[in-house]
């Protein structure tokens, strides 16, 4: 059948149902409740047997699962399959990097892997329906739900946001194994002001869209089923209420016909934010806007047939939002297929699961900082190491935020991945110095250092545990928690070349990590295999790869702190900026720059989006645009020379960003338009070509209009945002 008249059958489907349904059970359609525990409560048994309940989410039981399509099926009027709803949000039961972390394998095949392994374990237990992956964007790291974005920047949000959508979906969406995505939250979700979690946000129109709709748009354009609301409030009216992003947006412009869930309560919400008196109005407002299903509340359930009754909304409204979710389940082969085998599915943490999660991993690390060839380690100089620190042993805090069906017990840790590497070779002692990362008791520090002292080379793993980082789970103060700095200090003043391991849901304030720390690697929450990655780096069997999706703050004041920032009439430059400490106690009155940057800290960051090591010696050559002069339909050239001038073989990501020198409203100074991982081995010189399509400069201007507007642009190419190779091009009208 071709794709035409699939389409067709299944709206006609959707049609011939439509007719036989009741208005109860049509709002049936629209209602998403929360199982879960393995059996089902008599209020959902009825609820599904009447039509009345058209989607579950957490339950994870198969046989439940199975139970409750039964019930759908045999015993309901109609026989409309249920979607089963969860949140996979990095892995099932084998747990990839936090969202954050695949971001810093800027690898879209291994993100798409990593959800595929996710859809089809998670396949395994009848769930056909996943709340991922998230596109906020993440520039806040004081937000706990940074974790789960893919950082700061809307390109690779985008690409890496439509690699999971296509991992999870599959080929064919009608196929086992293919779960529905869901791209949340839409929107703006990512700018809760003062980073904590379920805030207002303040977006000017502008900035929503060339910034935050970005990557939502590329989830749409990959076949995204569904997208989901955002708690927060934007402009003064609540997500879940909000006509401008879901209709205007959304259907108009975007034409999306999937369906739109709120998030869980959030319909209800809409009176705790002050937008309506009572659930009755709350429905009405959500609907109205556009949100189809409701999770968790009953707003709808209660009231919308009586809305409709009432002729406030109207059925043909509801009709299109119960059409929009019979679409999903069609496509998805539910009617189909409603129950699950789990033995045609391989089993949860096997061994090409555990490579994929061990190979996403190893390139989610980010190596910040290697003095003097600390790493990789060299075993047969050394006759001792220390491991130290409350992240090194603990299956379950490596796994990160949103592990509900995580498995700790396939977990490899840091300490056993290294004793396991140099085994028979080394002698590998540890001590765990602190309880947890948030402990202030210095009990184990004499325990720790002396491990220390008496190691050649001590490896030190700190940062947060899972619980710090994700929904809710926001910080003020972004330093290392508890008395992790005193420890590091402490070890660090020993004089031994301490390597230290951050393992973290966000990007902490480094400023004050002292300086004789030798080497850094930045590792997030790395998941199952983040033991054995970790050591896989340490002992050279792979050069580091990952890099920054994020800039990394010197101090949590500099807030938000991201490359693609607008230039402002007053730029800081090496001469204007001031530090506190040089002003002249002589003259405190007379000028102190007069540009736009903070007295206390140096305006760049600690480390800039884009950076990471490699064990190799990378260097960019030349970057030329043999036809510099492009038209709006073409696309331009541009050739690198990039050289490996080291003794490894390396994974290099070539980043290649852009200015667009005027526009009709401010352009940010750089933004990143492509990059590509790239492989060069020992002293090999690599001829690389982009074709940027003229596409990729438009932007909304100050019509709202997206488009690109001709004139004068800088390139850069290099390994981060700061990279200094530059050329240079012109858009014709
Ligand atoms: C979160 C969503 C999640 C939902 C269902 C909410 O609290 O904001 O991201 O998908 O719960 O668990």
């Amino acid at each position: 059948m071709t794709e035409v008249a699939h389409i067709a059958v299944i709206e006609e489907r959707i049609e011939r149902l439509l007719e036989q349904m009741t208005l109860e059970e049509k709002v049936g359609q629209l209602t998403l409740a929360s199982g879960g525990g393995g059996h089902i409560p008599e209020w959902l048994d009825e609820g599904i047997r009447r039509g009345r309940t058209g989607a579950v989410l957490n339950e994870v039981d198969v046989d439940t699962v199975n139970e409750l399509q039964r019930r759908a099926v045999e015993e309901s009027r109609l026989g409309i399959p249920l979607l089963i709803g969860r949140d996979v949000i990095h892995g099932f039961r084998t747990v990839f990097p936090i969202p954050l972390g695949q971001a810093a394998t800027w690898n879209p095949e291994l993100v798409e892997r990593g959800a595929r392994v996710a859809a089809l374990e998670a396949s395994r237990c009848g769930i056909n329906w996943t709340f991922a992956p998230m596109l906020d964007i993440g520039r806040d790291p004081r937000w706990g739900r940074v974790a789960e974005t893919f950082g700061e920047d809307p390109h690779l949000s985008s690409v890496l946001g439509a690699a999971m959508v296509r991992g999870f979906q599959g080929g064919e969406l009608d196929a086992d194994g293919s779960i529905a995505a869901c791209a949340k939250h839409f929107a703006g979700y990512g700018a809760s002001e003062s980073g904590k979690d379920y805030n207002s946000t303040n977006i000017p129109e502008n900035e929503l869209r060339n910034v935050h709709l970005r990557p939502f748009k590329a989830a749409l354009d990959a076949g995204v089923c569904s997208l989901m609301t955002s708690f927060s409030d934007l402009d003064g009216v609540p997500a879940s209420a909000n006509e401008f992003l879901l209709d205007q947006v959304l259907r108009r412009e975007w034409d999306f016909d999937g369906f739109v869930v709120s998030d869980w309560d959030s319909i209800s919400q809409l009176q705790a934010h002050g937008l309506t008196e009572n659930d009755r109005e709350s429905a009405y407002e959500a609907a109205r806007a556009g949100v189809d299903m409701e999770m968790a509340s009953t707003t709808y359930a209660h009231h919308l047939p009586q809305l409709v009754t009432e002729g406030r909304i109207s059925e043909e409204k509801v009709d299109g939002m119960v059409r929009n979710v019979l679409r999903t389940k069609l496509r998805l082969g539910l009617f189909e297929r409603p129950y699950v085998d789990p033995e045609s599915f391989p089993d949860w943490g096997n061994p090409t699961y555990l490579a994929d999660a061990l190979e996403t991993a190893r390139q989610s690390i980010v190596m910040l900082r290697n003095r003097d060839e600390t790493l990789p380690l060299k075993p047969h100089e050394l006759s001792s190491l220390a491991v130290i620190g409350p992240m090194a042993d603990e299956p379950y805090e490596q796994l990160g935020t949103w592990i509900f069906d995580g498995d700790p017990e396939l977990s490899q840790t840091p300490l056993s991945a290294i004793r396991e590497a140099l085994h028979g070779e080394v002698e590998v002692r540890y001590e765990r110095g602190l309880e947890t990362t948030r402990s202030r008791t210095r009990d184990g520090f004499p325990a720790a250092l002396d491990a220390a002292r008496a190691a050649d080379v001590v490896v030190l793993v700190l940062g947060e545990e899972s619980i710090l980082s994700g929904e809710a789970h926001c910080r003020a103060d972004i330093t290392l928690p508890g008395a992790q700095a005193a420890l590091l200090d402490e070890v660090a003043s020993l004089g031994k070349p301490v390597i230290l391991v951050i393992m973290a849901g966000r990007a902490l304030a480094v400023e004050a990590l002292p300086d004789s720390v030798a080497a850094i690697l930045y590792a997030w929450h790395p998941g199952t295999m983040g033991g054995p990655a970790i050591s896989d780096i340490l002992t050279g069997v792979v050069s580091p790869s990952g890099r920054l999706p994020v800039s990394l703050p010197r101090v949590g004041g500099q807030i938000p702190i991201y490359y693609a920032h607008k230039n402002t009439g007053r730029p800081p430059t090496p001469e204007t900026f001031v530090h506190i400490d040089d002003i002249d106690p002589g003259a405190p009155q007379v000028s102190i720059g007069n540009t736009s940057f903070h007295l206390d800290v140096h305006p760049s960051p600690a480390y800039p989006f884009g950076f990471g090591l490699t064990y190799g010696d990378v260097h960019y050559r030349s970057v030329s645009c043999p036809e510099p002069r492009i038209t709006p339909g073409s696309s331009l050239e541009v050739i690198i020379e990039v050289a490996n001038e080291g003794q490894w073989d390396v994974e290099e990501v070539v980043q290649i960003y852009i200015r667009d020198l005027v526009g009709s409203v401010t352009r940010p100074v750089r933004e990143l338009v492509a990059f590509r991982r790239v492989s060069l081995e020992a002293g090999e010189v690599r001829h690389l070509r982009f074709d940027i399509d003229a596409k990729e400069l438009a932007f909304y201007g100050r019509d709202m209009k997206r488009k690109a507007e001709p004139g004068r642009f800088h390139l850069w190419v290099g390994g981060h945002a700061g990279s200094t190779l530059q050329t240079e091009f012109e858009l014709l009208p």
